[in-house]
């Protein structure tokens, strides 16, 4: 391979329940295929068993549709980049066992991604955020406020020390009676609702620290309480829960995320993960940038979600710094960040 010769990724995503292939050439997106698990929706949750066995049915399709997709063939793909870590452990070894594979039997160097890492990095797909970036991911698994110096040069300045944003939309979906994942649902009837009709406590953390246990309880309580005069208040009053509960939430991201780009003089700044589709949160954005002057970056709907090309725009980075790993490696439920 000669240094003006295409860099030709395929890289894969397994972490949770979306079973993800996607093919990268030279930091541009060519394909990037999603096959989305619905086994998980009758329980409420994904099942780690169950996404563990979809991932092995889905990953053949799902990586032969990404290469036809993309117009290549398998022979001009000269890297491939997975996600190692954070996830479901039996989710991430389905996906980190095909890259070695293939690595393997096409020698092809391995790259190691971190999931987190890959969602902020979505950004770049599109367009080009300037460094020092700041990134609030906000998915089912973490609400984290991302510093970014470059796009291997991260660091984790506050995240939530118990439930995440996007599973405390899932949870009050679930108390009202929704299927998982609720957060879409919460936030379509949000968009009817009065969002000042309800109150509910903001938690106030230290730093840059998120906690969503609280709102989480309180909606408990509240419908307790609210059931035993009207046993059909939720399905009475759904647009104004949603719109209240969903104002709450969004409050708590964006102070937090005010503070630091208040306190770090960072004008770039983004959001990532699952919940960065919600639209409370998209408008709240697109306001703060008008009332502080941001640059306000928002991927598309596509790489909102977990998807193979962020691992892919990682991997492309990490291809181009030398950062590769040998079929030794393992994949790792949690993981530091790196
Ligand atoms: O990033 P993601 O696809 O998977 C994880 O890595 O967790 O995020 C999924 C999360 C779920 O909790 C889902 O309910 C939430 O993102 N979500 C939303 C919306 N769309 C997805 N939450 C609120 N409003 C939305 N529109
Ligand atoms: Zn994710």
């Amino acid at each position: 391979m000669t240094a003006t010769d295409p860099v030709v990724i395929l890289a894969i995503e397994s972490s949770c329940d979306e079973t993800s292939a996607a093919i990268v050439k030279d930091g541009h997106v060519l394909s990037n295929t999603i096959a989305t698990q619905k086994v998980h929706e009758r329980y409420g949750g994904v099942v780690p068993e169950l996404a563990s066995r979809a991932h092995m049915q889905h990953i053949v399709p799902v990586v032969d549709v990404a290469i036809k997709d993309a117009g290549i063939t398998k022979e001009e793909i000269t890297a491939v980049a997975f996600t190692q870590s954070p996830g479901l452990i039996g989710s991430l070894l389905v996906g980190a066992c095909f890259a070695k594979s293939f690595a393997q039997a096409r020698q092809l160097p391995l790259i190691a991604v971190h999931h987190m890492q890959a969602h902020v990095l979505a950004h770049f797909i599109d367009s080009k955020p300037e460094f020092p970036f700041l990134c609030l991911t906000v998915s089912g698994g973490h609400t984290q406020i991302v510093l970014c110096r470059d796009y291997l040069d991260m660091e984790v300045l506050g995240e939530t020390i118990d439930d995440a944003a996007g599973e405390a939309f899932d949870k009050v979906a679930k108390m009202l009676g929704l299927p998982y994942p609720g957060g879409p649902l919460v936030d379509r009837y949000a968009q009817q609702g009065d969002p000042k009709r309800f109150k509910f406590p903001m938690s106030e953390m230290k730093d840059y620290a998120f906690s969503f246990s609280g709102i989480k309880t309180s909606v408990l309580y509240f419908l307790q309480a609210q059931r035993k005069i009207d046993p059909d208040f939720a399905a009475q009053n759904m647009n104004d829960i949603c719109a209240s509960v969903q104002y709450t939430i969004v409050n708590m991201l964006m102070a937090k995320l005010k503070k630091a780009a208040r306190e770090l003089n960072i004008r770039q700044v983004g959001i990532a993960g699952g919940v960065s589709a919600n639209s409370g949160l998209r408008r709240a954005m697109t306001d703060a940038g008008e009332q502080h002057g941001w640059q306000v970056y928002i991927p598309r709907f596509e790489y909102c979600t977990d998807n193979a090309a962020m691992i892919g725009i990682t991997g492309y980075h990490k291809y181009l710094n030398g950062q590769f790993t040998d079929l030794s490696v393992v994949p790792s439920a949690r993981a530091t960040w790196h």
